[in-house]
């Protein structure tokens, strides 16, 4: 189980402090799958970094089951079982599309296994399996191969950010299944972050941010009625301080 407790996050610009995360505290139960969304510039990604362990919250604490792990790193918060793949994935020059399956399962898989979850995420395995991660690679092609690495990775809590983005339409709907495979498979949450409708579907549970703060979470009967019904309500009257 994941918690935060009162979690801020500021930057200072220009000598102004902005808080970007204000006073968020959550409790994340194990075996779910659920879903963040909201306006853009809302501070999803940052929460989702500060979950991974690549920012620092400015105030609160994080707890992994009851563990406190506000000042471990992302690599000691992997170990424990906290994966997170970016809104825009990393290039790793020198490092091939097999070495990084290999290094997310801890070496322990064949080439047959790393193929395989290639061919989950709709890569033909045998054309990307030797392919170096590097800027050769579409965007489309490099969002699936990290997909693929998390799927691997099998661990406790896998944190995803805008999964969709780049992913074209065909591809779209397997992507889908992918997840809902995952979530029934896996002993562990699944944390996405979206603004697609369908993927808000599938989730157990829906939280909704807007300008740093959850301002809904519940169960996603009860959310997602409410943000279809209401057209405007993810670009204005959450994110807005004026308005529209
Ligand atoms: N280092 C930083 N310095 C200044 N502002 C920042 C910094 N990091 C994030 N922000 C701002 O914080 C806000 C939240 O950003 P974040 O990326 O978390 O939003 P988001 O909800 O993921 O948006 P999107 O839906 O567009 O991906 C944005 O206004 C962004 O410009
Ligand atoms: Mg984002």
């Amino acid at each position: 189980m994941l918690e935060l407790k009162n979690i801020s996050f500021g930057v200072t610009e220009d000598a102004d402090e902005k808080e970007i995360l204000k006073d968020i505290s959550l409790v994340l139960e194990d075996n779910r799958f659920i879903a963040i969304t909201g306006p853009n510039g809302g501070g999803k990604s940052t929460l989702a970094k500060v979950i991974a362990g690549i920012k620092r919250p400015t105030e609160g604490r994080i707890l992994w089951d009851g563990q406190d792990i506000t000042d471990l790193s992302i690599t000691e918060r992997a170990k424990l079982g906290i994966s997170y793949a970016f809104q825009q994935p990393v290039r790793f020059k020198g490092v091939t599309v097999s070495d990084l399956i290999r290094l997310a399962t801890g070496n322990s898989i064949t080439t047959a296994d790393a193929c395989e979850y290639l061919s989950e995420v709709g890569l033909c395995a045998r054309d990307y399996i030797n392919r170096e991660v590097n800027a050769s690679l579409s965007g489309g092609e490099l969002k699936r191969i990290e997909i693929a690495t998390i799927i691997a990775r099998k661990t406790k809590l896998s944190v995803f950010d805008e999964p969709e983005a780049g992913i074209d339409l065909w591809s779209f709907s397997n992507l889908i299944s992918v997840f809902e495979k995952m979530h029934s498979q896996i002993k562990g949450s699944i944390l996405i972050i979206s603004h697609q409708e369908r993927i808000l579907n599938i989730a157990d549970e829906i939280i909704l941010i807007a300008d740093g703060r959850v301002v809904k979470h519940g169960a996603k009967e009860d959310i997602l009625p409410a943000l279809l019904g209401t057209p405007d309500m993810m670009q204005c009257r959450f994110g807005c301080q004026e308005e529209c």
